[in-house]
């Protein structure tokens, strides 16, 4: 396997690293912005280099972001080559452009590195479906808001110290609104469950809260109540009907969510005959997405593309009901069933309702209650 490298950051140096002693793959060029001399491969300013190379069969995207890496991709499947990338943002949004045309030109495309960092999840999800219906995906798949609600759960921690901590740590996207407002979970849900349940979700109707309006007395609230908080994504196919949302939830001492730490991710699927499996791991940093990557140039090797036939768009239902912690806005009296302190718990409200409300209160902060997963 010949290698076009694009991006020499975080993930693509550490690829370069790992792959460098192997025969079977071998890195040949790599596009970076920086003057760069590296032993094993040419260093380019230009993508055209790795385009029109014909000896190269395959593309590791690894510079992140939306563009250019849309474009450079869909030229390289254009071109015949095969494509592993770690971008979950661009795999989630262009999932209907991409994975369609990759079909067509008969290219193996991969991006197990895009959930989970070194969790092998999406290729143990790719295993699942060879045998069983799953039913349903989902869990922390975000280190930073990990770090953070557990800072502040466990050492007392203000919001924004333990932020500032989880970016120092190297955790944190560019932008950490991206992680603290759930869209890096979002983008990890919808190639979870696209992959899972073999559809496209209509990605529009699925709602993300995120976390950066929780405050010291929620976390209180919490401990006084028993539960701890997590960043949870959620993906169900049940009768037909596909949910799938992103928010806070609160989790008691008995479930395994309650004791993951620091920046850990506890992944997990249920399938219909194995029941329920979690994958518990570190879900960033260099080495173990870069493991991944190079996880995916070995199945290509082998001949394993993508995990599922491009499956069809399908409508996403978010009407199950729910009861919420919700502190700050204005909920209706008549959707109150108890008081914790400055903030309310719900009566059983429709997922869709309480997103749709904190679309107009957007300081208030909620967090779903455990309903006996
Ligand atoms: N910012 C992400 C996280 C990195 O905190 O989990 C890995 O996707």
């Amino acid at each position: 396997m010949r290698i076009g490298l694009l991006g020499f950051g975080t993930v693509g140096k550490g690829v370069y690293e790992l792959t460098s002693a192997r025969k079977d793959m071998q890195v040949v060029t790599v596009l970076c912005r920086r003057d760069l001399t590296l032993p094993d491969a040419t260093v380019t300013h230009s993508f055209d280099d790795i385009l029109n190379d014909d000896t190269i069969d395959t593309v590791v995207e690894a510079i992140g972001g939306l563009h250019p890496a849309f474009e450079y991709v869909h030229a390289a499947i254009l071109a015949g080559k095969n494509i592993v990338t770690a971008n979950k943002a661009l795999v989630a949004t262009y999932y209907d452009d991409l994975l369609p045309l990759a079909e067509k030109m008969g290219v193996m495309f991969r991006c197990t590195a895009s959930v989970g960092g070194g969790i092998g999840w999406l290729s143990e999800l790719e295993r699942v479906r060879r045998i069983e219906t799953v039913t349903r995906v989902g869990g922390i798949m975000n280190g930073t808001c990990n770090y953070i609600l557990d800072s502040m759960t466990r050492l007392g921690l203000t919001y924004q110290e333990a932020l500032t901590q989880a970016q120092e740590l190297g955790y944190a996207e560019a932008d950490p609104t991206t992680d603290v407002d759930g869209i890096d979970t979002w983008h990890k849900l919808i190639v979870s469950a696209n992959i899972a349940f073999g559809v496209s979700l209509d990605i529009s109707r699925i709602p993300a809260a995120g976390i950066r309006n929780i405050k010291a007395e929620d976390v209180e609230n919490f401990k006084d109540h028993g539960y701890v908080c997590k960043l949870v994504s959620t993906g169900i196919h049940q009768g037909g009907r596909f949910s799938a949302y992103v928010q806070p939830t609160l989790f008691g001492s008995s479930e395994p969510e309650y004791i993951v730490p620091t920046n850990y991710n506890l992944i997990t699927l249920v399938g219909n005959t194995s029941g329920r499996q979690s994958f518990f791991g570190q879900g960033a940093g260099r080495y173990p997405t870069a493991y991944n990557v190079v996880q995916d140039c070995a199945d290509l090797l082998r001949g394993q593309g993508f995990y599922c036939p491009y499956g069809a768009k399908v409508p996403v239902d978010n009407s199950s009901p729910l009861c919420y912690y919700v502190r700050g806005g204005s909920w209706p009296e008549d959707k109150i069933a108890d008081r914790w302190g400055n903030a309310i718990v719900s009566a059983p409200v429709s997922v869709e309702f309480a997103h749709h409300w904190l679309l107009e209160n957007p300081d208030a902060f909620i967090a779903a209650l455990p309903t006996g997963r």
